[in-house]
């Protein structure tokens, strides 16, 4: 550890000796996965169970005009004998869940493989009962609460596609999304307690399938036990159903391709697109970036601390630590509560080994200063997971000294809801990390650096440019449902053959990448992902609003903020009640992570003389940096762009 450059970190060698990979063996095998990627992902695509095993391993084209994605097309499987039964003999009495509660004053559950078994039968059964077949789409309305993984593995189990929509999105967004994938049950909880404060989820599914939805059934389990309104015979308790059913369901056989669930997700124009995942190629891919990533072991406890409404829940807390037996928590809260202590005090609690967060959340606990970590023993954590936007070097630092004591490394996996799973990663015994920097591919993943206006290759080492990935990976998504133009369209278009990820990114001298951040127009608020298109047309459905355009600013706890320049309609005088009236409009069109951190009244956009908003302003406005503003003579009205700065709201 001593002539490594300044601000890199290696692997201790005790960690490299017992690691799935050092370095030696991730540079032997990432040259095999990109020398014979057939070979390669054959072998390890027998990780899980098939059913009938698959005899072609690849089929892929990013080709214009013909972009498809197929793997291990012949096989067939079931996700949930593979993330359960298969268990059954071996680990049986395992813990595979822990579910840990709002309240630490309430007690965490283990949820044992049997338990998990027999509670997913019964639930599948259940969706049976209520007419849910092979290939039905159900949505997902849930707290973090067991019921919610139960339900997942449900759908899995009788090949039904499950669409999750995060319990933080408003009525109005679960309706869009119920719509959208034409899903026949809504499963939801009667309230969520999140925080010690309660919000009821039933009322918001109702008020979501009041007009439109009136054949939609919806499962409700009960969390709280408050009151809530029932849609007559539309509506079942799961508690009672589950009674009347038998707990053996056996699983359905689907093929490899087959969709094992849609996730909705913004993009930079238009509304959400629900992004399909396959069932085969996705579960080889989630499982084998468990277990090399975090450097996941037997008898190991895992902790991913996202929320299952997010592709992170799905990939690293459900599909990819159950299909390799391992014991993975749950957490129904938030890190602030009852103080912020709470993460290390469940780490302490649980024995945690692999913890993985958001840099939101990291700076948001930063700066409630080192006492709430130091009060508890955290002696067990081995490897440090970050995901979901670039972390800055003084909380990468703050993580690796005060969390892991400088003794766990620290994997910053850059990857998307489309991607399925992690595409750069260190690997904890392989890579050397740079705080900042998500590092090097893996296994079969093929970066490219483009340069943004021509397109071209960028081959030289050292190299900034946009993000794209060259071949494809078994858990890239496959469509967009119901939409497989606007699939090519948005990936694959801008740059032929080749997967655009809408990332900038930098690679240094020692082949290291390195995310700048989003190069179209989504945001990325406390790791979440926006669409700026959706923000304004969330705004402009309001009656008193003329126009509104929105560009993301830098934040010191949320990475960015959500910065909106609202233009009335004649006659409507700006006042603090109206933009109020505005903030609690967009919560509830969308969701509270939409509501804007700033809202500026905009007498007038800049425009160019062809009608189109100039951004680049707009940003850098926001940014409180105008001193850099650019060319402005192809505005249409100059004179816009002074009234903005004057009345900016984001002075540094
Ligand atoms: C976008 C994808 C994948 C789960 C969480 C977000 C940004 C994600 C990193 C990272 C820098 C990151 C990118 C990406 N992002 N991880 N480690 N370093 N940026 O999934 O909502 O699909 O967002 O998040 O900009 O494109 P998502």
């Amino acid at each position: 550890m001593t002539d490594q450059p300044a601000g890199t970190y290696s692997p201790s060698s005790a960690m490299a000796e017992g690691a799935h990979a050092d370095k030696a063996t991730y540079e032997k095998m990432y040259a095999e996965s990109i020398n014979d990627p057939e070979a390669f992902w054959g072998e390890h695509g027998k990780r899980i169970d098939w059913i009938k095993p698959f005899t072609k391993v690849k089929n892929t084209s990013f080709a214009p005009g013909d972009v498809h994605i197929k793997w291990y097309e012949d096989g067939t499987l079931n996700v949930s004998a593979n993330c359960i039964d298969r268990h059954l003999e071996t680990r049986g009495d395992q813990t595979a869940i822990i579910w840990e509660p709002d309240s630490p004053d309430d007690e965490a559950l283990h949820i044992t493989y049997k338990m998990l078994h027999e509670k997913t039968s019964r639930m599948a059964n259940v969706l049976k009962e209520m007419g849910v077949g092979k290939g039905d789409r159900v949505v997902l309305y849930l707290p973090m609460i067991p019921e919610a993984a139960y339900a997942m593995l449900a759908c899995a189990r009788i090949g039904a596609i499950h669409s999750i929509v995060f319990a933080g999105f408003s009525a109005e967004a679960l309706g869009a999304r119920v719509n959208a994938c034409d899903a026949k049950v809504v499963i939801t909880s009667d309230g969520a307690p999140r925080g010690g404060r309660v919000t009821n989820l039933k009322d918001s599914v109702n008020q979501a399938l009041l007009n439109d939805y009136n054949d939609v059934k919806c499962l409700v389990v009960k969390r709280t036990g408050q009151q809530i309104a029932w849609r007559g015979e539309l509506d079942y308790w799961l508690h009672e159903m589950e009674q009347k059913v038998s707990a053996d369901c056996p699983p359905t056989e689907v093929n490899a391709e087959d969709p094992l669930f849609i996730l909705y997700t913004s993009g930079s124009t238009g509304q959400p697109k629900g992004v399909v995942h396959s069932s085969g190629g996705y579960l080889v891919y989630a499982a084998m970036t468990q277990q090399y990533t975090f450097d996941y072991h037997d008898g190991d406890i895992f902790w991913c601390t996202a929320d299952v409404g997010w592709v992170t829940g799905h990939s690293y807390i459900v599909y990819g630590p159950l299909a390799n037996g391992a014991t993975t928590i749950m957490f129904e809260g938030v890190p602030t509560y009852p103080d912020a202590g709470r993460f290390w005090a469940v780490c302490e609690k649980h024995k945690v080994n692999q913890f993985y967060t958001a840099p939101t959340a990291i700076r948001a606990l930063m700066a409630q200063g080192n006492s709430f970590v130091e009060k508890y023993d955290l002696s067990d954590i081995k490897v440090l997971g970050t995901v979901g936007e670039p972390i800055n070097p003084e909380a990468w630092n703050w993580y690796n000294d005060v969390v892991g004591k400088g003794k766990a490394p620290i994997v910053d996996t850059w990857w998307q809801t489309e991607t399925g799973g992690h595409l750069l990663t260190p690997l904890p015994g392989a890579t050397a990390t740079k705080p900042g920097s998500a590092t090097l591919p893996f296994f079969g993943i093929q970066p490219v650096i483009l340069e943004p206006t021509t397109g071209e290759e960028i081959h030289e080492t050292a190299a900034e440019g946009v993000l794209c990935i060259k071949e494809s990976w078994p858990a890239q998504m496959r469509t967009v449902w119901g939409d497989h133009e606007r699939f090519e369209k948005t990936y694959f278009s801008d740059y032929k053959n080749y997967y655009f990820t809408g990332d900038g990114c930098r690679r240094d001298e020692d082949g290291y990448y390195w995310i700048t951040g989003r190069v179209d127009d989504v945001i990325n608020v406390s790791g979440h992902r926006m669409g700026t298109a959706e923000v304004e047309s969330a705004l402009v459905a309001h009656a008193k609003v003329a126009e509104a355009a929105v560009v993301g600013y830098p934040h010191a706890i949320k990475g960015q903020g959500i910065y909106a320049y609202v233009t009335l309609m004649n006659g409507e005088e700006p006042s603090d009640e109206l933009r109020k009236e505005l903030e609690v409009w967009v919560r509830s069109e969308i969701g509270p992570i939409a509501k804007p951190d700033l809202l500026q009244w905009a007498p007038g956009l800049p425009k160019t003389r062809s009608g189109k908003i100039m951004r680049r302003i707009l940003r850098k406005i926001a940014e409180d940096d105008f001193g850099a503003l650019g060319d402005t003579s192809t505005l249409a009205d100059p004179s816009v762009v002074d009234d903005l700065i004057e009345n900016r709201m984001n002075r540094g």
